[in-house]
């Protein structure tokens, strides 16, 4: 109530600072009030593959675009599309944008950052959640992207993850590793992961596959040999993961993911951040652009803090009576503020 009082006024606010000026949107927001849009901007939004993190984030970009003053078929034309994890798609996708003119690209995940920085000489491109940017080859470094490409970034906190790996399982001596290799995401956070867990004295076995049916068999195949599984935020894996974690838990192992939504979807735990948040933080970073900032001369914003413990109320209670290896919560996690309990 509070919340939507403050909004009413501050909407007042900007609609009495900005009468008299009829192209340009009323907006509840300091900055996009100093600049506000002179014309109708086009601002083409695009993601890889539908899963419920990237749906989750889109919304909070198109929502908060809206906050700013750029609500689609009024004050902006807001194009989206999905490609269905198929490059291919992604590349027909970006190209279309920029030959619509497009303003601005907001690019959802890794897989779609790369093909939008393909037309970064024409659109600038603001990337969403891409776990390791510099890794992915879409910046030069954090603090200075150096292109016509900067955003936010989810590195995932693969030694959190691990040490959680110690405190619910701590029998564990495999973990199996599923992923894409195909998407330089989670490359990179695999390859952190085995040297963390490599410094725990953890015995790491990885298997990987292209779409749902290779990640299947390849799942099947892991949980015969290993402890635990450990999948990274793979955009592949989470647009299956209510199948894959149905295979996991049919083989009594506890499967720890890269992000919330894969405990939602049926993984036993993870140590993730808030993705909405993310989201209205990209939209943040495009208005900036839209307002004249540069790109190449903004940092990376990386979610790294403010992480929750997320576990899977369901799984532990079906892995307490029988696991490969037991499952606990210790009063540590139990009583940390941090926990939240997936129902
Ligand atoms: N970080 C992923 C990437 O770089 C995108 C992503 C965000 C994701 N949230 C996720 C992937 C949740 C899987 C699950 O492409």
């Amino acid at each position: 109530m509070k919340n939507t009082m403050k909004k009413l006024t501050s909407l007042m606010m900007a609609g009495t600072l900005l009468a008299g000026c009829s192209s340009a949107p009323a907006s509840s927001n300091q900055a996009a009030q100093e600049s506000a849009p002179k014309e109708k901007v086009t601002i083409g939004v695009a993601q890889i593959v539908d899963h419920p993190s990237l749906n989750t984030i889109r919304d909070a970009i198109i929502d908060e675009l809206e906050v700013q003053g750029y609500k689609d078929g009024e004050t902006a034309v807001i194009k989206y599309q999905n490609a269905a994890n198929q490059i291919s798609n992604l590349d027909t996708i970006m190209s279309g944008y920029a030959s619509d003119k497009a303003d601005i690209i907001i690019a959802i995940a890794t897989p779609t950052a790369q093909s939008a920085q393909n037309f970064s000489d024409k659109v600038p491109v603001i990337f969403s959640a891409v776990s390791d940017p510099v890794g992915a080859g879409l910046v030069k470094s954090l603090n200075k992207p150096g292109g016509n490409v900067t955003g936010t970034s989810d590195e995932v906190q693969v030694d959190q993850i691990c040490d959680l790996i110690g405190e619910l399982t701590p029998s564990a001596k495999t973990v199996g590793v599923l992923y894409n290799a195909g998407e330089a995401n989670s490359v990179s956070n695999v390859k952190k992961f085995k040297e963390y867990a490599a410094s725990k004295g953890l015995k790491v076995v990885e298997k990987t596959g292209t779409d749902l049916t290779t990640l299947q068999q390849a799942a099947s195949v892991l949980c015969q040999d290993v402890d635990v599984l450990f999948s990274p935020n793979d955009n592949t894996v989470a647009s299956g993961m209510a199948a894959l974690s149905q295979i996991a838990l049919k083989a009594k192992v506890p499967y720890y993911v890269g992000a919330d939504s894969m405990v939602k979807d049926g993984g036993f735990a993870t140590v993730g951040i808030d993705y909405e948040a993310l989201g209205r933080e990209t939209a943040l970073m495009a208005v900036n652009v839209l307002n004249g900032n540069d790109p190449a001369e903004m940092p990376v914003k990386v979610f790294k803090d403010d992480l929750n413990v997320y576990i899977n109320q369901n799984d532990f209670d079906q892995l307490s009576k029988s696991s490969k290896v037991p499952v606990q919560i210790p009063d540590s996690v139990k009583n940390s503020d941090k926990l939240v309990m997936v129902k």
